[in-house]
């Protein structure tokens, strides 16, 4: 099959097209004719060696961890899905590729409203979404604040939460803020005087507080304008996490939340209060560019390859 795969830690550059074996279903595996594969920061935070310390990889290494498609072939011991399924979910190998594995509990069934591309984008930035609100128990009536909101995770956690009956303010950059209002939050800007333009917009108070921009300025605020750090969350930035004395959340296998945040996003989408947002779509060559778009960290929705 023809898959993306780099030798070496490095710029987009070492992310080369070739042809590679394709991957066999193990125990409790199905394999996907990819259709439509997630980019997300974690991927180039991977290539390039940013995450080398807490997730080491073997070279070659097929980057991506999120598709939609077919299941072409299933292993031993899966029961509910067969050959001929359309599926999105996890992939525990390499996505930006032709065919990849998923783990049988890592994948949903495809509604037929969604396209390849809409549901190859949803499983990282729903889990993330749905995990954070939990973890931070935000409760109908209360006032979140998300810190990088415009982005693939941030569009459909500001979504989750309003349809839940929270109050929602975002922080982007301007050109940002229309998108947000259209989600049901309310935009603010980063950067000074964020304490400041959050009180002028929440009087009364902000309840809770999700960092998904990695910025130390952004957990300041956040345990200024929360009273502490029990209701703030990092997701972005495990080293601002510390000094700051808040939570990390890292979707291990003791959180993940991949079934609950697919039920909950597909009865959603059906009920017409969560819309999946595409930056751009493009094929399975053109992965470098689209890591280089990625790495900007100035994404409105999600980037999502074709196959
Ligand atoms: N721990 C986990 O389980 C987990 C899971 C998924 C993702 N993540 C991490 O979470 C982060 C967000 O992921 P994503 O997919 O949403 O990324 P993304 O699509 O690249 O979005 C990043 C957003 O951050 C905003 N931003 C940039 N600089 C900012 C600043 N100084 N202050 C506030 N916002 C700023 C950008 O908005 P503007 O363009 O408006 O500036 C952009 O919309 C990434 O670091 C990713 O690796 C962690």
């Amino acid at each position: 099959m023809k898959a993306i795969v780099f030798n070496e830690y490095g710029p987009a550059d070492v992310l080369r097209l070739q042809d590679v074996e394709d991957p066999e279903p193990g125990l409790g595996q199905v394999r996907i004719a990819v259709r439509a594969a997630g980019v997300n920061p974690l991927d180039h935070k991977i290539r390039s060696g940013a995450m080398r310390e807490f997730m080491p990889v073997d070279f070659p290494h097929l980057p991506g961890t999120e598709a939609s498609g077919v299941i072409d072939a299933v292993g031993d011991g899966v029961t509910g899905f067969a050959v001929g399924d359309e599926v999105f979910g996890r992939t525990s190998s390499g996505s930006y590729a032709e065919r990849t594995l998923a783990e049988a509990d890592r994948i949903t069934r495809k509604p037929d409203a969604l396209s390849w591309p809409e549901a190859a984008a949803l499983p990282v930035a729903t889990e993330t979404a749905y995990r954070s609100l939990e973890e931070l128990g935000v409760r109908a009536g209360e006032t979140l604040i998300i810190h990088g909101a415009a982005g693939g995770v941030g569009t459909i956690a500001v979504q989750i939460a309003v349809a839940r009956g929270v109050r929602v303010i975002g922080t982007a950059s301007p050109g940002n803020h229309a998108h947000l209002r259209s989600l049901g939050a309310t935009p603010v800007r980063y950067g000074p005087g964020l304490v400041d333009a959050v009180r002028a917009v929440a009087p009364d108070g902000v309840d809770a507080a999700l960092d998904l921009s990695g910025q130390g300025e952004a957990l300041e605020a956040s345990i200024e304008l929360t009273g502490g750090t029990d209701r703030v969350l990092e997701i972005a930035n495990r080293a601002v996490s510390e000094p700051f004395g808040v939570r990390f959340s890292a979707g291990g296998a003791g959180e993940y939340r991949g079934g609950p945040a697919a039920a909950e996003a597909i009865e959603l989408i059906a009920a017409g209060k969560l819309h999946i947002l595409i930056h751009r779509c493009c094929p399975l060559a053109e992965a470098a560019d689209a890591q280089r778009a990625s790495e900007t960290g100035h994404l409105t929705g999600k980037i999502v390859l074709t196959v």
